[in-house]
């Protein structure tokens, strides 16, 4: 059966280089793009730079539930099995902004829209045999507060950033319970601090640190593709890895009671 990964945010920094990682490895690879002209840019890049024809795009905005519905939507037309798929996709935004459906942007985008496609992907996933679930996460200790998951009452755009990406660890603990038995394996990924747009809305302090001490895309990519490829990771599921490695994740991430509120609360905000 022909290998076929989905990558999300592929068309710039950590996604793009390990979209073209996973090309080179002559699967089918399609990437998530915000917009068709964006798509197509990456996707001829991801092409030529790893000589692989085999790269499609898939469109959506990952902040919208009925975009995100859509390329799910869309992918099932296309293709009846899925092999891995990496949530890479991310946002980080110094102000509060409110996406269409009226979460807040961070928390929709890097959390709602992995849990979303995900959950409707899930079946293709099973379909494969064996089949790999990476959330593009960050180390975090933000505890969520569950009164106020849209930081309506307050916010602080390093705390939302935080909460987020706690939220991607505890969906990924989580998730990886729930597949136990079905072949289908789900792990946290921390890239490392990784030279890309992300931090282009923070302050100039905080984009000067990021700067400093950040490694290249490609790197941070090739460990991603280990973790998402690599024999000596099968079997392995419901960890934190960066660099290919196991790492702990803040015992919070592991709260099993927080895990399920959380997956109760997103499954209702999603309206699955
Ligand atoms: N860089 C780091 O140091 C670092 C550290 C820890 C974790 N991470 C995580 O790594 C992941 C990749 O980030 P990056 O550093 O490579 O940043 P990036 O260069 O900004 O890439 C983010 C990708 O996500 C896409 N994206 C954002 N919002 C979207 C939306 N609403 N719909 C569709 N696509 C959307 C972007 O598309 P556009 O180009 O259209 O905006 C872009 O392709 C993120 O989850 C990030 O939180 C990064």
């Amino acid at each position: 059966m022909e290998k076929i990964y989905l990558v999300t945010g592929a068309t710039s920094g950590i996604g793009k280089a390990t979209a073209i990682e996973l090309a080179r490895t002559g699967a089918q690879v399609v990437i998530g793009a915000r917009n068709a002209k964006g798509g197509e840019t990456a996707r001829d890049e991801i092409r030529a730079a790893s000589g692989n024809k085999n790269v499609d795009t898939l469109i959506g905005d990952l902040s919208s539930l009925a975009s995100i519905r859509k390329m799910a939507d869309a992918f099932r037309a296309k293709y009846a099995h899925l092999n891995v798929l990496i949530n890479n996709a991310g946002v980080f935004k110094s102000t509060r902004i409110l996406t269409a459906d009226g979460f807040e942007l961070m928390f929709a985008t890097n959390h709602l829209a992995p849990f979303l496609l995900t959950n409707l992907l899930l079946d293709l996933l099973k379909t494969s045999g064996t089949a790999r679930i990476l959330n593009i996460a960050a180390p975090s200790s933000t505890e969520l507060n569950f009164e106020d998951l849209q930081s309506e009452k307050a916010f602080n755009a390093l705390n939302a950033l935080g909460a987020s990406k706690m939220a991607s660890q505890l969906f990924s603990f989580e998730l990886a319970h729930r597949l136990e038995g079905t072949g289908v394996a789900v792990n946290a990924i921390h890239p490392g601090m990784v030279r890309s747009n992300i931090m282009n809305d923070a302050n100039s302090f905080l984009r000067l640190m990021s700067s400093l001490f950040s490694g290249s895309p490609e790197k941070a990519a090739q460990a991603i593709v280990r973790v998402a490829l690599g024999d000596e990771y099968q079997n392995k599921t419901g960890l934190f890895y960066s660099q290919g490695k196991e790492i702990k994740a803040n015992k919070y991430a592991h709260d099993r009671d927080v895990q399920k509120r959380l997956w109760d609360v997103s499954e209702k905000l999603v309206g699955l």
